[in-house]
């Protein structure tokens, strides 16, 4: 009796105080402010996906209900990356991936898989390991069996290989080439083919979006393994861009088309647009338009594509975002605020879906 007159009074505070209901229960998506893109996406055949973060998708189920709400494609953040992954030589750590994978599943969500091999992620005991090249060739094997295995059906499309060349084509020093070669890259698109034969392959870059050498070098990396007959089946275009460094349209265009002239598919994989450190200055509203109008241009130019079918953003609210991290600054690169609420680079993507 006296919880129930001390639940009443309570009852009595808050309707007195004008708080409303959505102020005490967690909101919906759509009570703020958003439509979802998934919907208008699916109409016109294209993936809209984001990465995840681990940490609020342990812990915010306001995280997770926007997520759902609003992509139809999910990529773990950082939780299939090899040291993460495989922290020790005979152990594996699915956990936090797997659970990314079953929320996919119960969200009728796709799910993409980053990366198999980044010669940034590269656990202790393998770099430490002095192992000799048949040793390494081993190990390679095993982690692309049993991480493609484990996932084998539930991947859409892997990134096997994330940021090998430098913008002169060179491949880029890893313990992969030091060891066992060149030969690496092909190997590991074979035996993740192997693995699943249903997964799309693709090698995953940044700053190759624009005309220039970076592009002519991935071109060239990426021709060459098909005429070899390796089994890749497109490019990850990043896309980390900047207010004063996104591609000309036209430039991107050209660049996608090239690309599916050789019959590869480009999925645009991590697009942000960085508003700090820029020469645009203003106000933060002229920053978000800015940044508004740049994913707008490069949405348009991939949904106009017929070889570009994903486009994922790095993340979705300026909440989480991977910047400060990395940059050491701050930054609002995403386009939902802190509170999850849209910000004109969201109604500029959903402008992008909803015209003709
Ligand atoms: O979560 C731990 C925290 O518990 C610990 O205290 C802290 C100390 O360093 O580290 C935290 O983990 C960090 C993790 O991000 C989560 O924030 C790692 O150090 C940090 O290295 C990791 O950075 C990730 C980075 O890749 C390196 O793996 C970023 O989240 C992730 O956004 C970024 O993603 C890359 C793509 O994979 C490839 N393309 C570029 C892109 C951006 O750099």
């Amino acid at each position: 009796m006296k919880r129930f007159f001390v639940a009443l009074i309570l009852a009595m505070l808050v309707s007195a105080c004008g708080i409303s209901e959505a102020t005490t229960r967690q909101m919906t998506p759509t009570e703020l402010g958003l439509s979802s893109l998934r919907t208008l996406a699916q109409n016109r055949g294209i993936s809209i996906g984001t990465a995840v973060d681990v940490k609020p998708f342990r812990k915010e189920p306001l995280y997770n209900s926007v997520l759902a709400h609003e992509f139809n494609l999910l990529v773990p953040e950082n939780q299939m990356k090899f040291a993460l992954l495989h922290p020790e030589r005979d152990t594996y750590d699915f956990k936090d991936a797997d659970a990314m994978v079953a929320f996919a599943k119960a969200n009728d969500m796709q799910v993409r898989g980053h990366t198999l091999l980044w010669h940034l992620s590269v656990p202790r005991w393998l770099s430490e390991g002095n192992f000799t090249r048949d040793e390494l060739m081993d190990i390679l094997r095993d982690h692309i069996y049993t991480v493609v295995g484990h996932y084998r059906g539930s991947i859409i499309a892997w990134d096997v290989l994330n940021e090998a060349i430098d913008a002169n084509g060179y491949i880029k020093d890893s313990i992969w080439q030091r060891v066992i070669g060149p030969e690496y890259i092909d190997l590991a698109f074979r035996w993740a083919h192997e693995a699943d034969p249903q997964a799309r392959l693709f090698y995953n870059d940044y700053g190759a979006e624009r005309r220039g050498q970076k592009a002519d070098a991935l071109y060239n990396f990426v021709k060459g393994m098909l005429e070899r007959g390796v089994p890749i089946n497109g490019v990850g275009l990043q896309m980390h861009v900047g207010l004063t460094a996104s591609p000309d349209p036209q430039e991107f265009a050209d660049n996608l088309k090239r690309l599916a002239a050789l019959g590869l598919d480009v999925d645009i994989t991590e697009m942000d647009v960085l508003i700090q450190n820029s020469k645009v200055k203003g106000s933060l509203e002229k920053k978000f338009a800015e940044q508004g109008r740049l994913y707008g241009e490069n949405f348009q130019v991939c949904v106009s594509a017929p070889n570009c079918k994903a486009f994922v953003i790095w993340g979705f609210t300026d909440k989480y975002n991977w910047a400060v991290s990395f940059t050491g600054r701050p930054d609002k690169p995403l386009i939902l605020d802190e509170s999850y609420r849209p910000k004109p680079a969201y109604n500029a993507l959903l402008k992008v879906l909803s015209e003709k």
